[in-house]
Protein backbone atom coordinates (compact mmCIF):
# COMPACT_ATOMS: atom_id res chain seq x y z
CA UNK A 1 0.00 0.00 0.00
CA UNK A 2 1.61 3.39 -0.83
CA UNK A 3 1.95 6.05 1.75
CA UNK A 4 3.39 9.74 0.94
CA UNK A 5 6.38 11.00 2.69
CA UNK A 6 6.12 15.14 3.25
CA UNK A 7 8.97 17.11 4.17
CA UNK A 8 6.60 20.28 5.78
CA UNK A 9 7.85 24.22 5.51
CA UNK A 10 8.18 24.90 1.86
CA UNK A 11 6.57 27.35 0.25
CA UNK A 12 4.65 26.20 -2.89
CA UNK A 13 5.17 28.33 -5.95
CA UNK A 14 4.46 28.00 -9.36
CA UNK A 15 1.74 26.82 -11.99
CA UNK A 16 -0.69 24.27 -11.76
CA UNK A 17 -3.66 22.96 -14.07
CA UNK A 18 -6.62 22.06 -13.31
CA UNK A 19 -7.85 18.60 -14.70
CA UNK A 20 -11.37 17.34 -15.34
CA UNK A 21 -13.75 16.65 -12.48
CA UNK A 22 -14.53 12.88 -11.07
CA UNK A 23 -17.81 13.92 -9.87
CA UNK A 24 -18.83 14.88 -13.53
CA UNK A 25 -17.20 12.40 -15.53
CA UNK A 26 -18.34 9.34 -12.91
CA UNK A 27 -22.26 10.05 -14.62
CA UNK A 28 -21.38 11.08 -18.06
CA UNK A 29 -19.79 7.57 -18.18
CA UNK A 30 -23.26 6.07 -17.12
CA UNK A 31 -24.61 8.41 -19.53
CA UNK A 32 -22.74 6.56 -22.48
CA UNK A 33 -25.25 3.51 -21.68
CA UNK A 34 -28.22 5.28 -22.55
CA UNK A 35 -27.38 4.78 -26.71
CA UNK A 36 -25.65 2.31 -28.78
CA UNK A 37 -23.80 4.60 -30.70
CA UNK A 38 -20.12 5.70 -29.31
CA UNK A 39 -19.65 8.86 -27.02
CA UNK A 40 -16.16 10.37 -26.91
CA UNK A 41 -15.77 12.28 -23.73
CA UNK A 42 -12.33 14.44 -23.42
CA UNK A 43 -10.60 15.94 -20.51
CA UNK A 44 -11.17 12.41 -18.28
CA UNK A 45 -8.59 12.59 -15.06
CA UNK A 46 -6.38 9.74 -15.04
CA UNK A 47 -8.35 8.81 -11.54
CA UNK A 48 -8.90 4.96 -10.00
CA UNK A 49 -12.38 5.70 -9.51
CA UNK A 50 -12.41 6.45 -13.59
CA UNK A 51 -11.03 2.98 -13.89
CA UNK A 52 -12.97 1.74 -11.76
CA UNK A 53 -16.09 3.19 -13.44
CA UNK A 54 -14.53 1.77 -16.91
CA UNK A 55 -14.71 -1.59 -15.75
CA UNK A 56 -17.94 -1.43 -14.71
CA UNK A 57 -19.14 -0.38 -17.82
CA UNK A 58 -17.38 -3.27 -19.62
CA UNK A 59 -18.93 -5.61 -17.07
CA UNK A 60 -21.97 -4.81 -18.32
CA UNK A 61 -20.74 -5.41 -22.33
CA UNK A 62 -20.30 -1.86 -23.32
CA UNK A 63 -16.64 -1.65 -25.19
CA UNK A 64 -14.57 1.09 -23.90
CA UNK A 65 -10.95 2.57 -24.04
CA UNK A 66 -9.11 5.17 -22.20
CA UNK A 67 -6.18 7.20 -23.63
CA UNK A 68 -4.29 10.04 -22.84
CA UNK A 69 -7.41 11.55 -21.06
CA UNK A 70 -10.17 10.81 -24.15
CA UNK A 71 -12.66 8.09 -22.85
CA UNK A 72 -14.55 6.26 -25.71
CA UNK A 73 -17.48 4.00 -24.57
CA UNK A 74 -19.83 1.96 -27.58
CA UNK A 75 -22.59 0.62 -25.44
CA UNK A 76 -23.99 -1.35 -28.61
CA UNK A 77 -25.58 -4.33 -26.43
CA UNK A 78 -25.14 -4.28 -22.60
CA UNK A 79 -26.88 -6.15 -20.03
CA UNK A 80 -28.67 -5.14 -17.09
CA UNK A 81 -27.56 -6.76 -13.89
CA UNK A 82 -24.39 -5.35 -12.74
CA UNK A 83 -21.14 -7.00 -10.99
CA UNK A 84 -22.34 -7.34 -7.47
CA UNK A 85 -18.92 -6.93 -6.48
CA UNK A 86 -17.38 -4.28 -8.50
CA UNK A 87 -20.65 -1.71 -8.34
CA UNK A 88 -20.80 -2.40 -4.41
CA UNK A 89 -17.18 -1.12 -3.65
CA UNK A 90 -17.46 2.67 -5.09
CA UNK A 91 -20.44 4.60 -3.94
CA UNK A 92 -20.53 6.87 -7.43
CA UNK A 93 -21.95 3.63 -9.04
CA UNK A 94 -25.14 3.87 -8.16
CA UNK A 95 -25.53 6.55 -11.22
CA UNK A 96 -25.95 3.60 -13.73
CA UNK A 97 -29.12 2.49 -12.42
CA UNK A 98 -31.18 5.57 -14.13
CA UNK A 99 -29.33 5.22 -17.70
CA UNK A 100 -30.21 0.95 -17.00
CA UNK A 101 -33.56 1.33 -16.27
CA UNK A 102 -33.88 3.83 -19.05
CA UNK A 103 -32.70 1.69 -21.82
CA UNK A 104 -33.48 -1.94 -20.79
CA UNK A 105 -36.51 -1.08 -18.49
CA UNK A 106 -34.97 -3.12 -16.08
CA UNK A 107 -32.06 -3.27 -14.00
CA UNK A 108 -30.28 -4.74 -10.88
CA UNK A 109 -27.39 -3.17 -9.05
CA UNK A 110 -25.82 -4.06 -5.92
CA UNK A 111 -26.89 -1.37 -2.92
CA UNK A 112 -23.88 0.74 -2.54
CA UNK A 113 -22.72 0.35 1.20
CA UNK A 114 -22.60 2.66 3.93
CA UNK A 115 -18.91 4.38 3.82
CA UNK A 116 -16.96 6.53 6.57
CA UNK A 117 -18.60 9.93 5.61
CA UNK A 118 -21.80 8.79 6.66
CA UNK A 119 -24.57 6.30 6.20
CA UNK A 120 -25.50 7.66 2.46
CA UNK A 121 -29.12 6.73 1.89
CA UNK A 122 -30.52 6.02 -1.66
CA UNK A 123 -33.64 6.62 -0.98
CA UNK A 124 -34.25 9.64 -2.84
CA UNK A 125 -32.84 8.14 -6.05
CA UNK A 126 -35.86 5.28 -5.38
CA UNK A 127 -37.80 7.63 -4.65
CA UNK A 128 -37.87 9.26 -7.93
CA UNK A 129 -37.29 5.55 -10.02
CA UNK A 130 -40.72 4.71 -8.42
CA UNK A 131 -42.47 7.66 -9.42
CA UNK A 132 -41.57 6.75 -13.08
CA UNK A 133 -42.90 3.75 -12.82
CA UNK A 134 -40.41 1.23 -12.06
CA UNK A 135 -41.36 -1.44 -9.64
CA UNK A 136 -38.33 -1.77 -6.76
CA UNK A 137 -37.51 -4.48 -4.56
CA UNK A 138 -34.64 -4.99 -2.78
CA UNK A 139 -33.47 -8.72 -2.34
CA UNK A 140 -29.73 -9.95 -1.73
CA UNK A 141 -28.15 -7.00 -1.91
CA UNK A 142 -29.38 -6.18 -4.97
CA UNK A 143 -31.89 -3.17 -6.31
CA UNK A 144 -33.87 -4.95 -8.85
CA UNK A 145 -35.98 -2.43 -10.53
CA UNK A 146 -38.95 -3.46 -13.40
CA UNK A 147 -39.95 -0.58 -15.71
CA UNK A 148 -41.88 -1.96 -18.54
CA UNK A 149 -43.27 1.60 -19.22
CA UNK A 150 -41.35 4.14 -17.71
CA UNK A 151 -44.01 7.75 -17.64
CA UNK A 152 -42.74 11.33 -16.88
CA UNK A 153 -43.80 12.49 -13.64
CA UNK A 154 -43.66 15.38 -11.33
CA UNK A 155 -40.75 14.37 -8.56
CA UNK A 156 -39.70 16.15 -5.25
CA UNK A 157 -36.04 15.40 -4.52
CA UNK A 158 -35.26 17.29 -1.41
CA UNK A 159 -34.45 15.16 1.05
CA UNK A 160 -33.31 15.71 5.58
CA UNK A 161 -30.55 18.07 4.27
CA UNK A 162 -32.01 19.66 0.62
CA UNK A 163 -30.66 18.29 -3.12
CA UNK A 164 -28.95 15.11 -3.73
CA UNK A 165 -26.89 15.31 -6.55
CA UNK A 166 -26.31 12.00 -7.96
CA UNK A 167 -29.86 10.90 -7.30
CA UNK A 168 -30.80 14.09 -9.49
CA UNK A 169 -28.29 12.72 -12.34
CA UNK A 170 -30.06 9.22 -11.86
CA UNK A 171 -33.53 10.84 -12.28
CA UNK A 172 -32.99 12.91 -14.84
CA UNK A 173 -30.98 10.42 -16.75
CA UNK A 174 -33.82 7.76 -16.68
CA UNK A 175 -36.35 10.43 -17.49
CA UNK A 176 -34.34 10.97 -20.85
CA UNK A 177 -36.14 8.38 -22.49
CA UNK A 178 -39.46 8.24 -20.41
CA UNK A 179 -42.86 9.13 -22.14
CA UNK A 180 -43.87 12.65 -21.27
CA UNK A 181 -42.38 15.20 -19.56
CA UNK A 182 -40.81 15.36 -15.99
CA UNK A 183 -40.38 18.00 -14.08
CA UNK A 184 -37.85 17.64 -11.12
CA UNK A 185 -37.99 19.98 -7.74
CA UNK A 186 -35.31 20.56 -5.85
CA UNK A 187 -32.75 19.09 -8.20
CA UNK A 188 -29.07 19.87 -7.49
CA UNK A 189 -27.59 22.77 -9.00
CA UNK A 190 -23.86 21.70 -8.73
CA UNK A 191 -22.08 22.06 -11.98
CA UNK A 192 -21.26 18.37 -12.40
CA UNK A 193 -25.24 18.30 -12.38
CA UNK A 194 -25.07 20.92 -14.80
CA UNK A 195 -22.12 19.27 -17.17
CA UNK A 196 -23.83 15.81 -16.99
CA UNK A 197 -26.72 17.69 -17.98
CA UNK A 198 -24.86 18.84 -21.01
CA UNK A 199 -23.74 16.20 -22.04
CA UNK A 200 -27.07 14.58 -22.56
CA UNK A 201 -28.25 17.40 -24.65
CA UNK A 202 -25.62 16.54 -26.99
CA UNK A 203 -27.22 13.09 -27.08
CA UNK A 204 -30.45 14.49 -28.03
CA UNK A 205 -32.21 14.67 -23.97
CA UNK A 206 -34.39 17.38 -24.07
CA UNK A 207 -34.18 18.99 -20.90
CA UNK A 208 -34.72 22.79 -19.64
CA UNK A 209 -34.11 24.57 -16.20
CA UNK A 210 -30.27 23.24 -16.32
CA UNK A 211 -28.34 24.55 -13.44
CA UNK A 212 -31.93 25.35 -11.42
CA UNK A 213 -33.65 23.63 -8.95
CA UNK A 214 -36.77 23.01 -11.43
CA UNK A 215 -35.18 20.49 -13.76
CA UNK A 216 -38.07 20.02 -17.24
CA UNK A 217 -37.18 16.66 -19.27
CA UNK A 218 -39.05 15.77 -22.23
CA UNK A 219 -38.38 12.14 -22.85
CA UNK A 220 -37.33 11.02 -26.55
CA UNK A 221 -37.67 8.03 -28.31
CA UNK A 222 -33.70 7.08 -27.93
CA UNK A 223 -30.30 8.76 -27.98
CA UNK A 224 -27.30 9.05 -29.93
CA UNK A 225 -23.73 9.35 -29.59
CA UNK A 226 -22.25 12.44 -28.44
CA UNK A 227 -18.30 14.04 -27.51
CA UNK A 228 -18.04 16.27 -24.91
CA UNK A 229 -15.38 17.80 -22.85
CA UNK A 230 -15.45 17.35 -18.81
CA UNK A 231 -15.65 20.79 -16.70
CA UNK A 232 -13.03 20.72 -14.57
CA UNK A 233 -12.53 19.85 -10.94
CA UNK A 234 -13.34 22.88 -8.61
CA UNK A 235 -13.23 20.73 -5.73
CA UNK A 236 -9.42 20.27 -6.98
CA UNK A 237 -8.87 23.79 -7.85
CA UNK A 238 -9.73 24.99 -4.00
CA UNK A 239 -7.65 22.39 -2.73
CA UNK A 240 -4.43 23.56 -4.33
CA UNK A 241 -5.60 27.62 -3.58
CA UNK A 242 -5.60 26.31 -0.25
CA UNK A 243 -2.18 24.90 -0.48
CA UNK A 244 -1.03 27.96 -1.80
CA UNK A 245 -2.50 29.51 1.72
CA UNK A 246 -0.96 27.01 4.12
CA UNK A 247 2.44 27.06 2.95
CA UNK A 248 2.60 30.80 2.74
CA UNK A 249 3.17 30.10 -1.21
CA UNK A 250 2.37 31.50 -4.81
CA UNK A 251 0.10 29.69 -6.87
CA UNK A 252 -0.74 30.13 -10.09
CA UNK A 253 -3.77 27.68 -11.18
CA UNK A 254 -5.26 27.65 -15.45
CA UNK A 255 -7.78 25.98 -16.47
CA UNK A 256 -10.28 25.97 -13.15
CA UNK A 257 -14.07 27.24 -13.43
CA UNK A 258 -13.97 30.58 -11.17
CA UNK A 259 -17.47 31.32 -11.49
CA UNK A 260 -17.95 28.10 -9.44
CA UNK A 261 -15.97 28.54 -6.93
CA UNK A 262 -17.50 31.78 -5.52
CA UNK A 263 -18.19 30.51 -2.52
CA UNK A 264 -14.84 29.38 -1.63
CA UNK A 265 -13.24 32.32 -2.75
CA UNK A 266 -15.59 34.45 -1.11
CA UNK A 267 -13.99 32.34 2.47
CA UNK A 268 -10.70 32.22 1.61
CA UNK A 269 -10.73 36.22 1.15
CA UNK A 270 -12.49 36.65 4.40
CA UNK A 271 -9.62 34.94 5.80
CA UNK A 272 -6.82 37.02 4.53
CA UNK A 273 -5.84 35.15 1.31
CA UNK A 274 -5.18 37.40 -1.22
CA UNK A 275 -6.06 36.35 -4.91
CA UNK A 276 -5.71 37.71 -8.24
CA UNK A 277 -7.65 36.94 -11.35
CA UNK A 278 -5.10 37.29 -14.23
CA UNK A 279 -7.29 36.28 -17.13
CA UNK A 280 -9.46 32.98 -16.99
CA UNK A 281 -6.30 31.87 -14.36
CA UNK A 282 -6.13 32.86 -10.89
CA UNK A 283 -3.19 34.02 -8.84
CA UNK A 284 -3.57 32.91 -4.72
CA UNK A 285 -1.14 34.12 -1.86
CA UNK A 286 -0.56 34.72 1.26
CA UNK A 287 -1.01 38.22 2.37
CA UNK A 288 -0.30 38.45 6.10
CA UNK A 289 -2.14 37.05 8.70
CA UNK A 290 -4.72 34.74 8.87
CA UNK A 291 -8.04 35.41 10.05
CA UNK A 292 -10.35 32.47 11.34
CA UNK A 293 -14.02 32.50 9.76
CA UNK A 294 -16.94 30.39 10.53
CA UNK A 295 -18.49 28.21 7.22
CA UNK A 296 -21.31 26.14 6.89
CA UNK A 297 -21.25 23.16 4.13
CA UNK A 298 -24.52 23.62 1.77
CA UNK A 299 -25.44 22.60 -1.47
CA UNK A 300 -24.46 24.61 -4.33
CA UNK A 301 -23.72 27.62 -4.77
CA UNK A 302 -22.79 27.16 -0.71
CA UNK A 303 -19.52 26.08 0.22
CA UNK A 304 -18.98 22.52 -0.81
CA UNK A 305 -18.53 19.54 1.75
CA UNK A 306 -16.04 18.18 -0.75
CA UNK A 307 -13.84 21.22 0.93
CA UNK A 308 -14.87 20.99 4.24
CA UNK A 309 -11.64 18.92 5.55
CA UNK A 310 -8.89 21.07 3.30
CA UNK A 311 -10.41 24.29 4.68
CA UNK A 312 -10.69 23.31 8.00
CA UNK A 313 -6.11 23.39 7.93
CA UNK A 314 -5.98 26.96 6.81
CA UNK A 315 -8.41 27.42 10.36
CA UNK A 316 -5.91 25.78 12.04
CA UNK A 317 -3.64 27.66 10.84
CA UNK A 318 -5.42 31.11 11.90
CA UNK A 319 -4.89 32.19 15.05
CA UNK A 320 -8.21 32.00 16.82
CA UNK A 321 -11.57 30.36 16.84
CA UNK A 322 -13.78 29.49 14.15
CA UNK A 323 -16.49 26.92 14.14
CA UNK A 324 -17.20 24.78 10.97
CA UNK A 325 -20.61 23.21 10.83
CA UNK A 326 -20.80 19.80 8.59
CA UNK A 327 -24.49 20.25 7.14
CA UNK A 328 -24.39 17.35 4.46
CA UNK A 329 -22.81 14.37 5.91
CA UNK A 330 -22.90 14.14 9.49
CA UNK A 331 -19.65 11.91 9.82
CA UNK A 332 -17.29 14.19 7.69
CA UNK A 333 -14.93 14.84 10.52
CA UNK A 334 -12.92 11.16 10.19
CA UNK A 335 -9.75 14.34 9.36
CA UNK A 336 -9.89 15.92 12.64
CA UNK A 337 -8.25 12.84 15.09
CA UNK A 338 -5.49 12.72 12.65
CA UNK A 339 -5.01 16.66 12.19
CA UNK A 340 -4.95 16.43 16.39
CA UNK A 341 -1.64 14.24 15.90
CA UNK A 342 0.11 17.42 13.88
CA UNK A 343 -1.05 19.59 16.99
CA UNK A 344 -4.19 21.18 15.92
CA UNK A 345 -6.95 21.54 18.52
CA UNK A 346 -10.12 20.94 17.17
CA UNK A 347 -12.77 19.86 18.73
CA UNK A 348 -16.20 17.96 17.63
CA UNK A 349 -19.70 19.81 18.83
CA UNK A 350 -22.61 18.03 17.33
CA UNK A 351 -22.79 19.00 13.46
CA UNK A 352 -19.74 21.67 14.41
CA UNK A 353 -16.03 21.60 14.61
CA UNK A 354 -14.56 24.60 16.74
CA UNK A 355 -10.93 25.24 15.84
CA UNK A 356 -8.40 27.19 18.00
CA UNK A 357 -5.99 27.90 15.46
CA UNK A 358 -2.74 29.44 15.85
CA UNK A 359 -0.86 26.33 17.43
CA UNK A 360 1.99 24.95 15.50
CA UNK A 361 1.84 22.10 13.52
CA UNK A 362 4.67 19.15 13.54
CA UNK A 363 4.91 16.40 11.30
CA UNK A 364 3.52 13.18 12.37
CA UNK A 365 2.61 9.46 10.87
CA UNK A 366 -1.22 9.84 9.82
CA UNK A 367 -3.83 7.70 8.26
CA UNK A 368 -6.41 9.19 5.57
CA UNK A 369 -10.03 7.77 5.88
CA UNK A 370 -11.37 9.21 2.86
CA UNK A 371 -10.41 11.28 -0.01
CA UNK A 372 -11.04 14.78 0.75
CA UNK A 373 -9.68 13.80 4.53
CA UNK A 374 -6.69 12.64 2.87
CA UNK A 375 -6.05 15.72 0.64
CA UNK A 376 -6.30 17.75 4.23
CA UNK A 377 -3.72 15.43 5.63
CA UNK A 378 -1.50 16.46 2.68
CA UNK A 379 -2.22 20.31 3.09
CA UNK A 380 -1.09 19.71 7.04
CA UNK A 381 1.68 18.12 6.18
CA UNK A 382 3.15 20.62 3.32
CA UNK A 383 2.28 23.23 6.30
CA UNK A 384 3.93 21.47 9.11
CA UNK A 385 7.25 21.83 10.14
CA UNK A 386 9.40 18.15 9.78
CA UNK A 387 7.96 15.20 7.99
CA UNK A 388 4.45 13.49 7.80
CA UNK A 389 3.59 9.89 6.02
CA UNK A 390 0.25 10.41 4.87
CA UNK A 391 -0.60 6.61 4.92
CA UNK A 392 -3.33 4.94 2.63
CA UNK A 393 -2.82 7.03 -0.14
CA UNK A 394 -5.14 4.84 -2.41
CA UNK A 395 -7.90 7.35 -1.17
CA UNK A 396 -6.46 10.02 -2.79
CA UNK A 397 -5.76 8.15 -6.14
CA UNK A 398 -9.50 8.05 -6.05
CA UNK A 399 -9.87 11.86 -6.73
CA UNK A 400 -6.78 13.93 -7.73
CA UNK A 401 -4.91 13.26 -10.99
CA UNK A 402 -1.39 13.12 -10.14
CA UNK A 403 -1.43 15.17 -7.22
CA UNK A 404 1.73 14.25 -6.23
CA UNK A 405 3.38 15.04 -9.11
CA UNK A 406 1.80 18.29 -9.41
CA UNK A 407 2.65 19.27 -5.91
CA UNK A 408 6.07 18.63 -6.67
CA UNK A 409 6.39 20.83 -9.42
CA UNK A 410 5.03 23.31 -7.02
CA UNK A 411 8.41 22.87 -5.20
CA UNK A 412 6.85 20.60 -2.33
CA UNK A 413 8.95 17.71 -1.14
CA UNK A 414 6.63 14.89 -1.32
CA UNK A 415 7.71 11.59 -2.47
CA UNK A 416 5.50 8.38 -2.77
CA UNK A 417 6.48 5.43 -0.60
CA UNK A 418 5.87 1.53 -1.96
CA UNK A 419 5.18 -0.50 1.18
CA UNK A 420 3.89 -3.68 -0.39
N1 LIG B 1 -29.26 11.63 0.74
C1 LIG B 1 -30.40 10.99 1.22
N2 LIG B 1 -31.04 10.12 0.39
C2 LIG B 1 -30.61 9.85 -0.88
C3 LIG B 1 -29.45 10.51 -1.36
C4 LIG B 1 -28.78 11.39 -0.51
O1 LIG B 1 -30.82 11.21 2.36
O2 LIG B 1 -31.26 9.04 -1.57
C5 LIG B 1 -28.55 12.56 1.61
C6 LIG B 1 -27.12 12.14 1.89
O3 LIG B 1 -27.04 11.22 2.95
C7 LIG B 1 -26.47 13.46 2.20
C8 LIG B 1 -27.18 14.42 1.27
O4 LIG B 1 -28.41 13.78 0.93
O5 LIG B 1 -26.73 13.82 3.52
C9 LIG B 1 -26.46 14.82 0.02
O6 LIG B 1 -25.94 13.69 -0.63
P1 LIG B 1 -25.83 13.57 -2.21
O7 LIG B 1 -26.81 12.57 -2.69
O8 LIG B 1 -25.87 14.94 -2.81
O9 LIG B 1 -24.35 12.98 -2.35
P2 LIG B 1 -23.89 12.02 -3.50
O10 LIG B 1 -24.60 12.38 -4.74
O11 LIG B 1 -23.94 10.61 -3.05
C10 LIG B 1 -21.97 13.50 -4.47
C11 LIG B 1 -20.47 13.41 -4.61
C12 LIG B 1 -19.82 13.57 -3.24
C13 LIG B 1 -20.23 14.92 -2.67
C14 LIG B 1 -21.76 15.00 -2.60
C15 LIG B 1 -22.27 16.35 -2.11
C16 LIG B 1 -20.12 11.95 -6.52
C17 LIG B 1 -19.59 10.67 -7.06
N3 LIG B 1 -20.10 12.12 -5.20
O12 LIG B 1 -22.36 12.41 -3.63
O13 LIG B 1 -18.41 13.56 -3.48
O14 LIG B 1 -19.69 15.08 -1.38
O15 LIG B 1 -22.32 14.75 -3.91
O16 LIG B 1 -21.83 17.37 -2.92
O17 LIG B 1 -20.53 12.82 -7.28
C18 LIG B 1 -16.15 13.37 -2.91
O18 LIG B 1 -15.88 13.70 -4.08
O19 LIG B 1 -15.25 13.26 -2.02
C19 LIG B 1 -17.53 13.05 -2.55
C20 LIG B 1 -17.86 12.39 -1.46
Amino acid sequence: MDSLLIKGGVPLRGEVHISGAKNAVLPIMAATLLTGEECVVRRVPDLSDVAFMGKILASLGAEVTLRDGELRVRAAKIKGVGDYDLIRKMRGSICILGPLVARLRQASVSLPGGCVIGSRPIDLHLKGIARLGGKISIDSGYVRVKAPKLQGAEIFLGGRVGSTVLGTANIMMAATLAEGVTVIESAACEPEVVDLANFLIAMGARISGVGSPTLTITGVKELHGAEHEVVPDRIEAATFAIAAAVTKGEVMIHGARLDHLQAVLEKLREAGVKMERQGASLLVKRGGRLKPVDVTTLPYPGFPTDVQAQFMVLMAMSRGISIITERIFEARFMHVSELARLGADIAIEGPSAIVKGGLPLSGAPVMASDLRASAALVLAGLAAAGSTQVNRVYHLDRGYEKIDQKLRQLGARIERVNET
